[in-house]
């Protein structure tokens, strides 16, 4: 690899947000070492939303932790590639360096949005916690690059005199809910909380599920980033709540201008709110296409045999089909496609020989020898 391939600074496409190459990631263990993520190539346009999907233990995870850089090494070993955001690439960066994308470029939210909020605090001082955050950042002059466009909203929530803090030590968590009261408050009706000013009084644990993953999101937000990872973050939520929630976000991310990455098993779920839906199977991305061709018509055997596993309406309910099998074991070499086990399109091809992610149809990314190699 030349000196030039290795420079952070490497110009990309511009309309481009994230561009993921070639990344592959395994896990190091007593029994040997996992394939994790074998070679995948993804890019995150500018105000997107895309929906990553496939059975549990297919790489989701492990690729988001990846992105926001908060994979534990050991035991994950990147073995190869590149993930290049706003032309650095990420990989290459020092862990000191790299915490600087981490929440106002790039956020996260999580499954069990409880889990990340500190029980003892007020959702009110723990929002200020991450307003203070991006104002440290921005004081430092740390933020790489400004967000190119944002939203009245956001920038009203952007503009509230925040007072200069030269430390986040100096001040009480009660002291900085009260200079940020009027961003907290902004933060919260954003994310539709109804009665901010009683909820930024509350203690977590006060909260419906609903509204503490509205709160994540609202502390997410409150960051500015220009890209929002959810990793299953509903699922621990009723399905009204859970719609809503997905819903909010959509909206949310044409008001902030932010692209949203949203990992779930559930395809149904990502049918009402994706713009594009990868599919991962055994650390690959087997298929990459809009919504709606999606729907209409999935490609890949294995996204048809995910599609045929949602129920579309009760009657449909008793013809539900599981996919036969499972995913296979990551930590053996596996020779050819790694669904040719479970799939009914199997041809000689798929036993030897791997297939590559590629241009089927128009804007249609499929790995499948079944549309051409
Ligand atoms: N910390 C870890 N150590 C070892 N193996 C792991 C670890 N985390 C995930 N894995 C393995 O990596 C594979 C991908 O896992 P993950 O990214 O969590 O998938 P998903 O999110 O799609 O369920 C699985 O086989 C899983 O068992
Ligand atoms: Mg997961």
């Amino acid at each position: 690899m030349g000196l030039l391939e290795e420079h952070p600074e490497r110009p990309t496409n511009d309309s481009s947000l994230l561009s993921i190459s070639n990344l592959s990631i395994g896990y190091r263990s007593k029994l040997g070492s996992l394939h994790a993520i074998d070679g995948v190539n993804l890019t995150i346009e500018r105000n997107t939303f895309i929906a990553v999907v496939g059975e549990s233990g297919c790489g989701k995870s492990t690729l988001a932790l990846a992105i926001i850089g908060l994979l534990s090494t050991p035991p994950a070993k990147i073995e190869s590639g590149r993930i290049e955001y706003k032309s650095v690439n990420l990989i290459s960066l020092k862990e000191n360096d790299r915490r600087k994308y981490r929440g106002t470029e790039i956020a996260m939210i999580f499954q069990e949005p409880l889990t990340c909020l500190n029980p003892v605090y007020k959702v009110g001082d723990q929002i200020a916690e991450a307003i203070l955050i991006r104002e440290e950042r921005k004081g430092e002059g740390e933020s790489p690059n400004a967000i190119a466009s944002e939203s009245d909203v956001m920038q009203k929530v952007h503009n509230t005199k925040s007072p200069k803090i030269s430390s986040r030590m100096q001040l009480p968590r009660r002291n900085l809910a009260r200079l940020f009261r009027a961003e907290i408050l902004d933060a919260l009706r954003l994310v539709r909380i109804p009665d901010p000013e009683q909820v930024m009084e509350r203690y977590p644990f006060e909260l419906s599920g609903g509204m503490v993953q509205r709160i994540m999101i609202a502390m997410a937000l409150a960051q500015k980033p220009a890209l929002l990872i959810a990793d299953e973050p509903t699922t621990a939520l009723d399905v009204t709540t859970q719609a809503q929630v997905l819903k909010l976000m959509k909206t949310l991310m044409n008001e902030v201008n932010t692209s949203i990455l949203l990992i779930t098993h559930d395809l149904a779920v990502a049918s009402q709110v994706a713009d594009r839906i990868v599919v991962m199977y055994a650390g690959d991305i087997v298929e990459d296409a809009g919504v709606y061709d999606f729907f209409s018509e999935p490609l890949h055997p294995y996204s048809k045999g995910l599609l045929s596993c949602v129920p579309s309406g009760s009657k449909d309910k008793a013809r539900l089909k599981p996919i036969p099998g499972s995913v296979p074991d990551l930590t053996k070499l596996l020779e050819g496609c790694k669904y040719a086990s479970r799939c009914p399109y199997v041809m000689n091809d798929c036993l030897t020989k791997k297939p590559t992610l590629v241009e089927a149809r128009q804007n249609r990314k499929v790995a499948c020898f079944l549309y051409g190699q």
